[in-house]
């Protein structure tokens, strides 16, 4: 397989040359150079010349390293934001409101409504890279409904005041420009 005209820099490739030779034999291995890679990126995501960098170093076909890359729902295929917003939307946050937490998120970061027959988005970054915003079928943590996650950590019983204090301290972190 050919490399695309379109290569990782140096360090990218040096970081992934690394990564190749620590898993090299080792069983789920690529997973884990996929999990590994998509960390180090800046953007958290795994650009189409990286995943062609992999697999030309592998010798994995691109059409398996790109089936495992969709399968999982961790791998992004585009660059996510700074910060990570995820709201449930299971039954049990849905009853409890998660549809008026997400609406206010979508107000919040300037989102347009999807048109009519598009549904719910599944995940959108903002155009200047702050959040990605997403919807999740269930956390698992139905009992403290409705769930949100920022950054990782998940919050529960969430109503929209405590959600509006969340944003406000997410603002006051981003840097002044
Ligand atoms: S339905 Fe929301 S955590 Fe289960």
């Amino acid at each position: 397989m050919s490399i695309s005209a379109q290569v990782p820099s140096q360090s990218e490739r040096d970081f992934i040359d690394g990564v190749l030779a620590a898993q090299s034999g080792h069983p789920g291995a690529l997973l884990k150079i996929l999990q590994q890679v998509q960390s180090h990126n800046p953007r958290n995501y795994l650009p189409r010349e990286t995943l062609e960098y992999i697999g030309s170093r592998t010798g994995v076909p691109l059409a398996r390293i790109f089936s495992v890359a969709t399968f999982f729902a961790l791998f992004n295929l585009k660059p996510q934001g700074r910060n990570s917003i995820s709201v449930c939307r299971g039954t049990a946050c849905h009853t409890r409101g998660s549809r008026d937490l997400f609406d206010k998120l979508m107000i919040h970061f300037g989102i347009p409504e999807p048109a009519d027959g598009e549904g719910e988005p599944q995940a959108i970054t903002t155009t200047d890279g702050n959040v990605t915003l997403r919807v999740v079928a269930c956390f698992g943590q139905c009992a403290l409904a409705p769930v949100i996650e920022i950054n990782h950590a998940i919050l529960g019983h969430v109503n929209e005041h405590q959600l509006q204090r969340e944003l406000d301290a997410l603002a006051a972190r981003e840097p002044r420009k």
